[in-house]
């Protein structure tokens, strides 16, 4: 069997360190990308760090003529599909870019893998790990959240994954050949321990460690922290942060388990822990020696007041479960952030 798996978004924050853990596990990743929202300097760190030249295509996920080009040419025996657009504010002002990005890159890349699959040209069963998001849970009833909860959306950006989990699904009671593993992520934050790779927001960040470390750094006066009112211990919204190393890890299990047993399955990728903001910033300050200023902002529109994985159901099915503390997390963060203030860019 092929051991090419294509990333779709592979030089983006997660797909570079999925690039990573998938060489190190024995695979061949090979990356598609048009680096709307990632830097080509991304794949010198990771031949860096692998020792090896990395194969790129860079191109457009929307053009289905040359990912079908691109997948008969490499032939994987699978795909993992980070490729889309991510941020939730930005989705509200712009829904149409992300029907079109997200959405239509998803139906793009569905139907170049069913026609090189249908036409023979790049035979593997088709297999296919998805980005999904816990924004899929919308306002959730209550937590730890199962997979099995209710679905919503808050915002186009949710709606946007919200749709791709239900084509895929269309997709498998059509064609039962396929084999899909839908990852609901909680929220990644870390970077490599080599400090050579982590998250290079180009604008404000919207998740909040790259923005508690650019505050760290001296790029960013202040941390805004939205809400101190939610019925939480301190007052502050809690997440699942999950270091990007696990959520790596995370893909090259659900991959092998595909690629194995060949039944689909949905799951989420979190700790189960639930921090706070506060504890967030409290964790950077001991990884990097200083105060971090923070200032008490209202509540934002569409925030929920807390939001963790029951994490369960991926270690049954995939053995995986999430093993790195808060503070390796922060300590990662604060090395990629002081080594790479600018990020990629110099
Ligand atoms: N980072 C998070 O907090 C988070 C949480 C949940 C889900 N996700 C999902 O995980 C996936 C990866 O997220 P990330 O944080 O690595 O984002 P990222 O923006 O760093 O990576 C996405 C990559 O996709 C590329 N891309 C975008 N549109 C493309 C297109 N049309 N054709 C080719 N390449 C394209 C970008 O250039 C970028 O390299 C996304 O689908 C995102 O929605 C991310």
């Amino acid at each position: 069997m092929s051991t090419t798996i294509l990333l779709t978004g592979g030089a983006g924050y997660i797909g570079s360190h999925t690039f990573i853990a998938l060489r190190e596990a024995g695979f061949e990743p090979v990356i598609l990308d048009n680096f709307a929202n990632s830097h080509p300097v991304v794949l010198e760190r990771l031949e860096r760090i692998s020792g090896r030249p990395v194969l790129l295509e860079r191109g457009d996920v929307l053009d289905t003529a040359w990912v079908a080009d691109v997948l008969r040419r490499h032939r994987p025996a699978g795909v993992v599909h980070f490729a889309g657009d991510k941020a939730v504010g930005e989705s509200v002002a712009k829904p149409l870019k992300y029907f079109h990005n997200n959405i239509g890159g998803a139906v793009s890349l569905l139907r170049a893998m069913t026609t090189v699959f249908e036409d023979g040209s790049a035979p593997a069963l088709p297999t296919l790990v998805f980005s999904s998001s816990a924004t899929v849970y919308g306002d959730p009833a209550s937590v730890p959240i199962l997979e099995s909860f209710p679905l919503s959306h808050t915002s186009p950006y949710g709606h946007s994954k919200l749709v791709i989990e239900e084509m895929l699904a269309s997709l498998r009671r059509a064609s039962p050949a396929w084999r899909v593993g839908v990852l609901r992520y909680f929220n990644p934050a870390g970077a490599h321990p080599s400090g050579l790779m982590g998250e290079d927001p180009a604008d404000i960040p919207n998740n909040l460690m790259p923005f508690v470390t650019q505050v760290a750094v001296g790029q960013r006066p202040h941390v805004n922290v939205f809400g101190n009112d939610y019925a939480t211990p301190d007052g502050t919204g809690v997440r699942d942060y999950i270091h990007v190393q696990d959520l790596a890890a995370g893909h090259v299990a659900a991959l092998q388990a595909l690629l194995s047993k060949g039944e689909s399955f949905t799951v989420n990728l979190g700790t189960g822990r639930g921090v706070s903001v506060l504890e967030v910033i409290r964790a950077v300050e001991r990884a990097c020696g200083k105060t971090i200023p923070h200032v008490f902002a209202p509540r934002r529109a569409g925030d929920v007041a807390q939001c963790y994985a029951d994490a369960s159901l991926a270690k049954r099915l995939l053995g995986w479960e999430a093993k790195c503390s808060l503070d390796e997390m922060c300590a990662d963060a604060w090395r990629w952030q002081s080594g790479n203030p600018n990020g990629y860019r110099g």
